[in-house]
C-alpha cells in the first residue's frame, strides 16, 4: 500500500512539472499582475540566442513571461510553427517551470488565424488602423476563435507611433470610448495609444498621456492594459503607468541596441579574428548575455521578479 503511494505522488509530481513546461495564455498571468501592481515584460524574440536569453533570465528570476513573434520576426525565423517547435523544445530541455506565454504582436486578422493553428498561447490583434466598425467585427471574430482554443487575445485602439517591421503608426492617443467598446468584446488585455512610440523616442517626446490612461481605465474597469514602446521610458512612468492598470510592457528596441553594441565590441576588439573567434557561438555570446541583462532589468522595473 506504501509503496502505491509514493509511486502515485511520484506520477503527480511528473505531471505537475510537465504541466509547468507548456505554454501558458496570458490571461492568468496579467489578472495577478494588475491585482498586486506590477507589470509582465513582453519581450520580443528574434533568433534561438534572444528566446534563450529571455527564456533563461526569466527562470532564474523566478519571473512570469511573454516572448512576442511580429509577423516579419515568424517570417525571419522560418515560420510559426518553426517557432512553436523552438519555444516549446527549448522550455522542456531547459527545464523552464515559469509561466511562459507565446504571443504575437501586432497581429493581422489572417496572421492571427495562422499562430492560433500553429500552436502560440496568445495573439494581438491590432485592428487599430481599421475603423472602429470594423476593428470590432473583426476583433469579434478573433476572440471567439482564440478562447475556443484556450488562447488569450490583445487587441489595440489608437495606433502606437512608430515604425515596426514597416508597420507605421503616428501616436495616436486613443479614445477612452473606443477602448470600452473593445474592451467589452471580451478581449484578455487592451493596448491603447497614449503617446506612446516603437523605437527610440525623440528628445522633444512629450511623454505618456497619463490623463489619458486614467479615463481609458476608468472606463474599462479591471482590463488589464498594455504598454507597446517601452524601449527608454522613464522609471517613474513606467511605475505611474502601472499603478494605472497596465499590466504588460512590450520592449523590443532596447534588447536590439544592446545586444548590437556587444556584437559590434567583440568586433571591433578583434575577437572574432582570434582563434576561434569566428564561431558563430562565440561570435554571439556578448549579445546574449548583455540581453539578459537588459531582461533582468526590465523586469526588476517591471517589478515582476518572484512573480511565477
Ligand atoms: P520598442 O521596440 O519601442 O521597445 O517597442 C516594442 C513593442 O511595443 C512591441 O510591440
Amino acid at each position: 500500500m506504501f509503496l502505491y503511494y509514493v509511486i502515485l505522488i511520484y506520477y503527480v509530481i511528473l505531471i505537475i512539472l510537465e504541466v509547468k513546461r507548456m505554454l501558458v495564455s496570458a490571461k492568468q498571468m496579467l489578472e495577478k499582475a494588475r491585482d498586486e501592481k506590477y507589470a509582465v515584460g513582453q519581450f520580443n524574440i528574434n533568433n534561438l540566442e534572444w528566446t534563450k536569453a529571455v527564456l533563461l533570465t526569466a527562470q532564474e528570476n523566478n519571473s512570469p513571461v511573454i516572448l512576442g513573434v511580429s509577423e516579419g520576426a515568424g517570417k525571419y525565423m522560418g515560420g510559426y510553427n518553426t517557432i512553436v517547435g523552438m519555444v516549446n523544445g527549448m522550455i522542456k530541455d531547459q527545464n523552464i517551470t515559469v509561466p511562459v506565454a507565446l504571443h504575437l504582436d501586432h497581429g493581422s486578422y489572417e496572421h492571427a488565424k495562422k499562430v492560433i493553428a500553429a500552436g502560440f498561447s496568445s495573439v494581438m490583434f491590432d485592428g487599430s488602423h481599421y475603423g472602429i466598425d470594423e476593428n470590432i467585427a473583426k476583433t469579434t471574430e478573433l476572440v471567439a476563435l482564440a478562447h475556443e482554443k484556450g488562447l488569450s487575445i490583445e487587441a489595440e485602439v489608437g495606433s502606437i507611433g512608430g515604425e515596426e517591421d514597416g508597420v507605421v503608426g503616428t501616436g495616436e492617443v486613443a479614445d477612452p470610448a473606443e477602448c470600452k467598446l473593445i474592451a467589452d468584446l471580451g478581449v484578455d488585455m487592451l493596448a491603447a495609444g497614449i503617446g506612446n512610440i516603437h523605437g527610440k523616442y525623440p528628445e522633444n517626446w512629450a511623454g505618456l498621456s497619463f490623463d489619458v490612461l486614467k479615463e481609458i481605465s476608468a472606463q474599462t474597469g479591471s482590463m488589464p492594459l498594455v504598454l507597446h514602446g517601452g524601449t527608454g521610458i522613464s522609471k517613474e512612468m513606467i511605475q505611474e503607468a502601472i499603478s494605472l492598470g497596465v499590466s504588460k510592457i512590450n520592449v523590443n528596441t532596447e534588447c536590439q541596441l544592446v545586444f548590437a553594441a556587444a556584437t559590434r565590441k567583440y568586433i571591433e576588439e578583434g575577437k572574432d579574428l582570434s582563434g576561434k573567434g569566428f564561431d558563430p557561438r562565440k561570435l554571439l555570446a556578448p549579445g546574449f548575455l548583455a540581453m539578459k541583462d537588459t531582461v533582468k532589468e526590465k523586469m526588476e522595473l517591471f517589478g515582476s521578479i518572484n512573480k511565477a
